[in-house]
Protein backbone atom coordinates (compact mmCIF):
# COMPACT_ATOMS: atom_id res chain seq x y z
CA UNK A 1 0.00 0.00 0.00
CA UNK A 2 1.80 3.04 -1.06
CA UNK A 3 2.57 5.43 2.16
CA UNK A 4 2.90 9.29 2.82
CA UNK A 5 4.50 10.59 5.90
CA UNK A 6 3.39 14.07 6.96
CA UNK A 7 4.81 16.18 9.52
CA UNK A 8 2.11 18.49 10.94
CA UNK A 9 -1.05 17.91 11.39
CA UNK A 10 -2.20 21.33 11.42
CA UNK A 11 -4.81 23.20 8.58
CA UNK A 12 -2.15 21.71 6.07
CA UNK A 13 -1.09 18.75 6.89
CA UNK A 14 -4.53 17.22 7.92
CA UNK A 15 -6.01 18.61 4.59
CA UNK A 16 -3.10 16.37 2.61
CA UNK A 17 -3.56 13.63 5.30
CA UNK A 18 -7.37 13.81 3.86
CA UNK A 19 -6.51 13.50 0.12
CA UNK A 20 -3.91 10.57 0.27
CA UNK A 21 -6.63 8.67 2.40
CA UNK A 22 -9.27 9.66 0.03
CA UNK A 23 -7.08 8.55 -2.83
CA UNK A 24 -6.35 5.16 -1.53
CA UNK A 25 -2.79 5.97 0.50
CA UNK A 26 -1.83 5.49 3.54
CA UNK A 27 -0.82 8.36 5.77
CA UNK A 28 1.07 8.58 8.42
CA UNK A 29 0.64 11.98 10.36
CA UNK A 30 2.99 13.61 12.90
CA UNK A 31 2.65 16.39 15.15
CA UNK A 32 4.43 17.71 18.50
CA UNK A 33 1.00 18.46 19.78
CA UNK A 34 -1.03 15.59 20.57
CA UNK A 35 -3.88 18.01 21.02
CA UNK A 36 -3.40 19.14 17.14
CA UNK A 37 -3.08 15.18 16.31
CA UNK A 38 -6.30 14.39 17.71
CA UNK A 39 -8.11 17.05 16.55
CA UNK A 40 -6.54 16.81 12.88
CA UNK A 41 -8.28 13.05 12.90
CA UNK A 42 -11.75 13.94 14.42
CA UNK A 43 -11.75 16.85 11.85
CA UNK A 44 -10.74 14.63 8.96
CA UNK A 45 -13.06 12.16 9.93
CA UNK A 46 -16.30 14.61 9.88
CA UNK A 47 -15.40 16.04 6.97
CA UNK A 48 -15.13 12.28 5.25
CA UNK A 49 -18.79 11.95 6.74
CA UNK A 50 -19.76 15.32 5.33
CA UNK A 51 -18.54 13.53 2.18
CA UNK A 52 -20.65 10.18 2.87
CA UNK A 53 -24.02 12.52 3.10
CA UNK A 54 -23.50 14.78 0.09
CA UNK A 55 -22.89 11.59 -2.01
CA UNK A 56 -19.30 12.80 -3.20
CA UNK A 57 -17.79 8.76 -1.64
CA UNK A 58 -19.51 6.06 -0.53
CA UNK A 59 -19.97 4.93 3.06
CA UNK A 60 -17.31 1.46 2.40
CA UNK A 61 -14.83 4.13 0.71
CA UNK A 62 -14.80 6.63 4.28
CA UNK A 63 -14.70 4.12 6.47
CA UNK A 64 -11.79 2.45 4.40
CA UNK A 65 -9.95 5.90 4.30
CA UNK A 66 -10.57 5.84 8.10
CA UNK A 67 -8.27 3.01 8.54
CA UNK A 68 -5.85 3.73 6.49
CA UNK A 69 -4.72 6.88 8.59
CA UNK A 70 -2.57 6.51 11.30
CA UNK A 71 -1.38 9.21 14.45
CA UNK A 72 2.55 8.25 14.24
CA UNK A 73 5.81 8.86 15.66
CA UNK A 74 9.12 9.46 13.64
CA UNK A 75 9.81 5.94 14.06
CA UNK A 76 6.64 5.16 11.84
CA UNK A 77 8.45 6.05 8.89
CA UNK A 78 10.42 3.36 7.37
CA UNK A 79 7.59 2.15 4.93
CA UNK A 80 7.06 5.42 3.04
CA UNK A 81 7.03 6.47 -0.02
CA UNK A 82 7.05 10.52 -0.21
CA UNK A 83 7.20 12.29 3.23
CA UNK A 84 5.53 16.17 3.38
CA UNK A 85 6.35 18.29 5.44
CA UNK A 86 3.57 21.08 6.62
CA UNK A 87 4.74 22.71 10.01
CA UNK A 88 5.80 26.24 10.83
CA UNK A 89 7.20 28.86 7.83
CA UNK A 90 10.65 28.95 9.30
CA UNK A 91 13.49 27.22 7.72
CA UNK A 92 15.72 26.45 10.97
CA UNK A 93 12.33 25.06 12.71
CA UNK A 94 12.01 22.87 9.44
CA UNK A 95 15.78 22.09 8.80
CA UNK A 96 15.96 20.46 12.54
CA UNK A 97 12.25 18.37 12.67
CA UNK A 98 13.44 16.73 9.15
CA UNK A 99 17.03 15.72 9.84
CA UNK A 100 16.53 13.53 12.79
CA UNK A 101 13.72 11.55 9.84
CA UNK A 102 16.25 11.28 7.19
CA UNK A 103 17.80 8.40 9.44
CA UNK A 104 14.20 6.44 9.32
CA UNK A 105 12.79 7.51 5.62
CA UNK A 106 13.82 5.06 3.18
CA UNK A 107 16.71 6.33 0.59
CA UNK A 108 14.24 6.27 -2.47
CA UNK A 109 11.75 8.53 -0.61
CA UNK A 110 10.71 11.86 -2.05
CA UNK A 111 10.81 14.44 0.44
CA UNK A 112 8.28 17.45 -0.21
CA UNK A 113 8.25 20.52 1.46
CA UNK A 114 4.49 22.38 1.71
CA UNK A 115 5.95 25.73 2.34
CA UNK A 116 4.72 28.94 0.20
CA UNK A 117 7.54 31.48 0.78
CA UNK A 118 10.62 29.68 1.85
CA UNK A 119 13.76 28.34 -0.39
CA UNK A 120 12.97 24.72 -1.11
CA UNK A 121 16.90 24.38 -2.86
CA UNK A 122 18.01 25.84 0.39
CA UNK A 123 16.08 23.38 2.30
CA UNK A 124 17.22 20.32 0.85
CA UNK A 125 20.86 21.25 1.12
CA UNK A 126 20.77 22.63 4.74
CA UNK A 127 19.48 18.95 5.44
CA UNK A 128 22.14 17.02 2.77
CA UNK A 129 19.09 15.39 0.37
CA UNK A 130 19.10 18.31 -2.47
CA UNK A 131 18.62 15.66 -5.29
CA UNK A 132 15.42 14.39 -3.63
CA UNK A 133 14.14 17.40 -2.56
CA UNK A 134 10.86 19.11 -4.12
CA UNK A 135 7.99 21.34 -3.18
CA UNK A 136 4.63 20.22 -3.19
CA UNK A 137 2.74 23.25 -2.60
CA UNK A 138 -0.83 22.66 -1.89
CA UNK A 139 -3.66 25.38 -1.37
CA UNK A 140 -5.98 25.89 1.58
CA UNK A 141 -8.49 24.07 2.34
CA UNK A 142 -6.31 20.57 0.68
CA UNK A 143 -9.28 18.54 0.41
CA UNK A 144 -10.84 21.29 -1.77
CA UNK A 145 -8.53 23.51 -3.89
CA UNK A 146 -7.32 21.69 -6.99
CA UNK A 147 -3.74 22.79 -7.49
CA UNK A 148 -0.83 21.44 -6.36
CA UNK A 149 2.42 23.42 -7.54
CA UNK A 150 5.11 20.84 -8.13
CA UNK A 151 8.54 22.72 -7.19
CA UNK A 152 11.97 21.98 -8.62
CA UNK A 153 15.09 23.08 -6.40
CA UNK A 154 17.86 23.89 -7.99
CA UNK A 155 19.43 20.15 -7.78
CA UNK A 156 15.84 18.08 -7.60
CA UNK A 157 16.41 14.81 -9.83
CA UNK A 158 14.15 14.94 -12.59
CA UNK A 159 12.97 11.52 -11.33
CA UNK A 160 11.63 12.81 -8.17
CA UNK A 161 9.78 15.57 -9.87
CA UNK A 162 7.95 13.16 -11.88
CA UNK A 163 7.07 11.34 -9.28
CA UNK A 164 5.48 14.22 -7.21
CA UNK A 165 3.69 15.12 -10.20
CA UNK A 166 2.28 11.36 -11.01
CA UNK A 167 1.45 11.20 -7.09
CA UNK A 168 -0.40 14.60 -6.82
CA UNK A 169 -2.04 13.68 -10.18
CA UNK A 170 -2.91 10.45 -8.22
CA UNK A 171 -4.88 12.54 -5.73
CA UNK A 172 -7.06 14.05 -8.33
CA UNK A 173 -5.19 17.48 -8.18
CA UNK A 174 -4.43 19.55 -10.94
CA UNK A 175 -0.77 19.92 -11.10
CA UNK A 176 1.58 22.91 -12.43
CA UNK A 177 5.13 22.46 -12.80
CA UNK A 178 7.70 25.51 -11.64
CA UNK A 179 10.82 26.49 -10.33
CA UNK A 180 12.08 27.40 -6.85
CA UNK A 181 11.16 31.35 -6.98
CA UNK A 182 9.09 33.70 -4.97
CA UNK A 183 5.82 33.13 -4.26
CA UNK A 184 6.26 29.93 -7.34
CA UNK A 185 3.22 30.80 -10.23
CA UNK A 186 -0.01 31.61 -7.98
CA UNK A 187 1.23 33.35 -5.17
CA UNK A 188 3.01 36.10 -8.03
CA UNK A 189 0.82 36.16 -11.31
CA UNK A 190 -2.25 36.95 -9.17
CA UNK A 191 -0.09 40.41 -6.98
CA UNK A 192 -2.14 41.91 -9.58
CA UNK A 193 -5.25 41.42 -8.93
CA UNK A 194 -4.97 42.76 -5.86
CA UNK A 195 -2.32 45.49 -6.26
CA UNK A 196 -3.79 47.63 -9.52
CA UNK A 197 -7.49 47.34 -8.14
CA UNK A 198 -6.01 49.26 -5.06
CA UNK A 199 -4.26 52.20 -7.48
CA UNK A 200 -7.59 52.27 -9.35
CA UNK A 201 -8.84 53.32 -6.03
CA UNK A 202 -6.28 55.49 -5.31
CA UNK A 203 -6.00 57.28 -8.28
CA UNK A 204 -9.82 58.17 -7.96
CA UNK A 205 -10.84 55.93 -10.70
CA UNK A 206 -14.04 54.00 -9.13
CA UNK A 207 -15.21 52.58 -6.10
CA UNK A 208 -14.82 49.57 -4.68
CA UNK A 209 -18.20 48.09 -5.79
CA UNK A 210 -17.58 49.45 -9.30
CA UNK A 211 -14.28 47.67 -9.28
CA UNK A 212 -15.21 44.27 -8.38
CA UNK A 213 -18.83 44.59 -10.41
CA UNK A 214 -16.16 44.89 -13.31
CA UNK A 215 -14.07 42.30 -12.69
CA UNK A 216 -16.75 39.98 -11.81
CA UNK A 217 -19.11 40.54 -14.47
CA UNK A 218 -16.59 41.49 -17.43
CA UNK A 219 -13.77 39.19 -16.65
CA UNK A 220 -16.24 36.17 -14.93
CA UNK A 221 -13.96 36.24 -11.28
CA UNK A 222 -15.60 34.30 -8.76
CA UNK A 223 -15.13 37.38 -6.44
CA UNK A 224 -13.95 40.82 -7.15
CA UNK A 225 -10.19 42.30 -5.56
CA UNK A 226 -11.71 44.01 -2.81
CA UNK A 227 -14.19 41.51 -1.65
CA UNK A 228 -11.35 38.67 -2.19
CA UNK A 229 -8.47 41.04 0.26
CA UNK A 230 -11.11 41.18 2.24
CA UNK A 231 -11.85 37.30 2.75
CA UNK A 232 -8.11 36.64 2.55
CA UNK A 233 -6.96 38.85 5.34
CA UNK A 234 -5.25 42.03 4.43
CA UNK A 235 -2.73 40.86 7.09
CA UNK A 236 -2.17 37.63 5.24
CA UNK A 237 -2.43 39.36 1.65
CA UNK A 238 -0.01 42.33 2.58
CA UNK A 239 2.24 39.96 3.76
CA UNK A 240 2.82 37.52 0.85
CA UNK A 241 3.26 40.71 -1.52
CA UNK A 242 5.49 42.54 0.51
CA UNK A 243 7.84 39.09 0.63
CA UNK A 244 7.30 38.41 -3.23
CA UNK A 245 7.98 41.81 -3.81
CA UNK A 246 11.55 42.07 -1.43
CA UNK A 247 12.41 39.22 -3.09
CA UNK A 248 11.75 39.63 -6.60
CA UNK A 249 14.31 42.94 -5.77
CA UNK A 250 11.32 45.22 -5.48
CA UNK A 251 10.16 45.57 -8.83
CA UNK A 252 7.22 48.63 -9.67
CA UNK A 253 5.30 45.65 -10.25
CA UNK A 254 4.41 44.41 -6.81
CA UNK A 255 5.32 47.11 -5.34
CA UNK A 256 2.70 47.12 -2.32
CA UNK A 257 -0.32 49.62 -1.88
CA UNK A 258 -0.26 51.65 0.97
CA UNK A 259 -3.70 51.88 0.95
CA UNK A 260 -3.99 48.39 1.47
CA UNK A 261 -0.81 48.30 4.51
CA UNK A 262 -2.77 51.49 6.22
CA UNK A 263 -5.65 49.15 6.30
CA UNK A 264 -3.49 46.65 7.92
CA UNK A 265 -2.08 48.82 10.83
CA UNK A 266 -5.78 50.40 11.69
CA UNK A 267 -6.68 46.53 12.24
CA UNK A 268 -9.11 46.32 9.31
CA UNK A 269 -7.91 42.88 8.33
CA UNK A 270 -11.39 42.44 6.47
CA UNK A 271 -14.01 39.70 7.32
CA UNK A 272 -12.28 38.27 10.10
CA UNK A 273 -12.41 41.73 12.12
CA UNK A 274 -15.91 42.49 10.22
CA UNK A 275 -14.28 45.29 8.82
CA UNK A 276 -11.66 45.99 5.75
CA UNK A 277 -12.14 47.09 2.59
CA UNK A 278 -16.30 46.49 3.06
CA UNK A 279 -17.77 46.65 6.42
CA UNK A 280 -18.78 42.92 6.85
CA UNK A 281 -20.73 43.72 10.22
CA UNK A 282 -24.44 44.24 8.63
CA UNK A 283 -26.62 41.84 6.19
CA UNK A 284 -24.71 42.54 3.44
CA UNK A 285 -21.27 44.37 2.97
CA UNK A 286 -20.80 48.73 2.63
CA UNK A 287 -18.06 49.72 0.96
CA UNK A 288 -15.71 52.38 3.51
CA UNK A 289 -12.97 52.77 1.29
CA UNK A 290 -13.65 55.27 -0.61
CA UNK A 291 -11.35 56.27 -3.91
CA UNK A 292 -9.42 59.37 -3.77
CA UNK A 293 -10.56 62.85 -5.02
CA UNK A 294 -7.50 62.95 -7.72
CA UNK A 295 -9.11 61.68 -10.75
CA UNK A 296 -7.51 58.97 -12.32
CA UNK A 297 -6.65 60.40 -16.27
CA UNK A 298 -9.91 59.50 -18.61
CA UNK A 299 -8.21 60.45 -22.02
CA UNK A 300 -10.18 59.77 -25.00
CA UNK A 301 -7.85 57.24 -25.91
CA UNK A 302 -8.02 54.97 -23.10
CA UNK A 303 -11.92 54.78 -22.95
CA UNK A 304 -11.70 53.71 -26.51
CA UNK A 305 -9.29 51.24 -25.64
CA UNK A 306 -10.82 50.10 -22.87
CA UNK A 307 -13.94 49.85 -24.53
CA UNK A 308 -12.09 47.40 -26.82
CA UNK A 309 -10.30 45.32 -24.71
CA UNK A 310 -13.62 44.43 -22.75
CA UNK A 311 -15.13 43.38 -25.65
CA UNK A 312 -12.14 41.39 -26.71
CA UNK A 313 -11.88 39.86 -22.66
CA UNK A 314 -15.30 38.99 -22.12
CA UNK A 315 -17.47 35.76 -22.53
CA UNK A 316 -20.69 37.86 -22.47
CA UNK A 317 -20.82 40.65 -25.29
CA UNK A 318 -23.64 42.29 -23.60
CA UNK A 319 -21.85 43.02 -20.63
CA UNK A 320 -19.03 45.76 -21.23
CA UNK A 321 -21.89 48.18 -22.66
CA UNK A 322 -23.74 47.94 -19.40
CA UNK A 323 -20.64 49.16 -17.36
CA UNK A 324 -19.27 52.72 -17.29
CA UNK A 325 -15.73 54.11 -18.60
CA UNK A 326 -14.45 54.15 -15.58
CA UNK A 327 -15.28 50.51 -14.84
CA UNK A 328 -13.91 49.32 -18.18
CA UNK A 329 -10.74 50.94 -17.54
CA UNK A 330 -10.67 49.54 -13.87
CA UNK A 331 -10.88 46.08 -15.54
CA UNK A 332 -8.45 46.73 -18.48
CA UNK A 333 -5.94 48.23 -15.92
CA UNK A 334 -6.27 44.84 -13.56
CA UNK A 335 -6.48 42.36 -16.35
CA UNK A 336 -3.42 43.74 -18.43
CA UNK A 337 -1.68 43.89 -15.25
CA UNK A 338 -2.05 40.34 -14.71
CA UNK A 339 -1.32 39.37 -18.15
CA UNK A 340 1.68 41.09 -17.80
CA UNK A 341 2.53 39.20 -14.49
CA UNK A 342 2.57 35.94 -16.14
CA UNK A 343 4.40 37.53 -19.33
CA UNK A 344 7.26 38.43 -16.38
CA UNK A 345 7.14 35.33 -14.84
CA UNK A 346 7.64 33.05 -18.31
CA UNK A 347 10.78 35.75 -18.84
CA UNK A 348 12.26 35.15 -15.42
CA UNK A 349 12.01 31.50 -15.70
CA UNK A 350 9.23 30.64 -12.63
CA UNK A 351 7.20 28.08 -14.92
CA UNK A 352 6.36 27.32 -18.58
CA UNK A 353 3.09 28.90 -19.98
CA UNK A 354 0.65 26.24 -20.16
CA UNK A 355 1.87 25.70 -16.08
CA UNK A 356 0.53 28.81 -14.95
CA UNK A 357 -2.67 28.97 -17.02
CA UNK A 358 -3.07 25.62 -15.35
CA UNK A 359 -1.95 26.99 -12.21
CA UNK A 360 -4.48 30.39 -11.81
CA UNK A 361 -7.38 28.21 -13.43
CA UNK A 362 -6.96 25.09 -10.31
CA UNK A 363 -5.56 27.71 -7.52
CA UNK A 364 -7.58 30.52 -7.85
CA UNK A 365 -10.50 29.98 -10.00
CA UNK A 366 -9.68 32.33 -12.32
CA UNK A 367 -12.18 31.67 -15.55
CA UNK A 368 -8.90 31.51 -17.84
CA UNK A 369 -5.50 31.06 -18.01
CA UNK A 370 -3.26 34.76 -18.49
CA UNK A 371 -2.27 33.17 -22.01
CA UNK A 372 -4.99 31.44 -23.14
CA UNK A 373 -7.00 35.16 -22.41
CA UNK A 374 -4.11 37.01 -24.08
CA UNK A 375 -4.70 34.37 -26.89
CA UNK A 376 -8.73 35.45 -26.84
CA UNK A 377 -8.52 39.14 -26.84
CA UNK A 378 -5.37 39.54 -29.27
CA UNK A 379 -1.83 39.61 -28.56
CA UNK A 380 -1.74 43.12 -30.70
CA UNK A 381 -4.48 44.23 -28.59
CA UNK A 382 -2.60 43.16 -25.40
CA UNK A 383 0.49 44.80 -26.23
CA UNK A 384 -1.03 47.91 -27.78
CA UNK A 385 -2.94 48.44 -24.39
CA UNK A 386 0.69 47.64 -22.43
CA UNK A 387 2.13 50.47 -24.30
CA UNK A 388 -0.67 52.89 -23.41
CA UNK A 389 -1.38 52.20 -20.11
CA UNK A 390 3.07 52.42 -19.73
CA UNK A 391 2.27 56.17 -21.01
CA UNK A 392 -0.11 57.03 -18.66
CA UNK A 393 1.43 55.12 -15.56
CA UNK A 394 3.74 57.07 -13.08
CA UNK A 395 5.81 53.93 -13.44
CA UNK A 396 6.96 51.08 -15.31
CA UNK A 397 4.45 48.72 -14.40
CA UNK A 398 2.97 47.92 -17.25
CA UNK A 399 6.39 47.74 -19.32
CA UNK A 400 6.17 43.96 -20.98
CA UNK A 401 9.29 41.64 -21.16
CA UNK A 402 11.56 42.38 -24.30
N1 LIG B 1 -2.43 27.87 5.68
C1 LIG B 1 -2.31 28.10 4.39
O1 LIG B 1 -3.13 28.76 3.76
C2 LIG B 1 -1.14 27.49 3.64
C3 LIG B 1 -1.26 27.26 2.26
C4 LIG B 1 -0.20 26.67 1.57
C5 LIG B 1 0.97 26.36 2.25
N2 LIG B 1 1.06 26.61 3.59
C6 LIG B 1 2.32 26.21 4.27
O2 LIG B 1 2.08 24.96 4.95
C7 LIG B 1 2.86 24.89 6.15
C8 LIG B 1 1.94 24.64 7.32
O3 LIG B 1 0.97 25.65 7.40
P1 LIG B 1 -0.37 25.48 8.25
O4 LIG B 1 -1.25 26.63 7.87
O5 LIG B 1 -0.87 24.10 8.14
O6 LIG B 1 0.18 25.72 9.74
P2 LIG B 1 -0.51 25.30 11.09
O7 LIG B 1 0.00 26.27 12.10
O8 LIG B 1 -1.99 25.14 10.95
O9 LIG B 1 0.10 23.84 11.40
C9 LIG B 1 1.45 23.62 11.65
C10 LIG B 1 1.53 22.39 12.55
O10 LIG B 1 2.89 22.00 12.66
C11 LIG B 1 3.09 21.52 13.98
N3 LIG B 1 4.52 21.56 14.26
C12 LIG B 1 5.31 22.64 14.45
N4 LIG B 1 6.58 22.27 14.61
C13 LIG B 1 6.61 20.90 14.52
C14 LIG B 1 7.64 19.93 14.59
N5 LIG B 1 8.90 20.26 14.81
N6 LIG B 1 7.30 18.62 14.43
C15 LIG B 1 6.01 18.27 14.22
N7 LIG B 1 4.99 19.17 14.14
C16 LIG B 1 5.29 20.46 14.28
C17 LIG B 1 2.27 22.44 14.85
O11 LIG B 1 1.97 21.84 16.10
C18 LIG B 1 1.03 22.64 13.97
O12 LIG B 1 0.03 21.70 14.28
C19 LIG B 1 3.66 26.18 6.20
O13 LIG B 1 4.90 25.98 5.59
C20 LIG B 1 2.81 27.14 5.35
O14 LIG B 1 3.57 28.19 4.78
C21 LIG B 1 0.04 27.14 4.32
Amino acid sequence: MPTVGILGAGAMGSGIAQVAISAGWSARLIDVSTETMDKAIEDIGKRLDRNVEKERMSAEDAASARQRLYASSINDLADCDVFIEAIVEDIDIKVSAILPLLEILPDEAIIASNTSSLSVSELGERIGAPERTCGMHFFNPAPIMKLVEVVRAKQTEQAILDRAVSIATSWGKKVARCADTPGFIVNRVARPYYLEAFRCLEDGLADPVAIDTAMKTIGGFRMGPFELTDFIGHDVNTATTRSVWEQWGRPDRLMPSQTQERLVSDGHLGRKTSCGVYDWSGDSPIAILRPSQDGAPHTNELIQLADRFCQAATDNADIPSKLNAAQQLSFLRILAAVLNEAAWAVEDGVAEKLDIDVAMKAGVNYPHGPFEWREAIGSDLVDEALVILSKTAENDRFVPPA
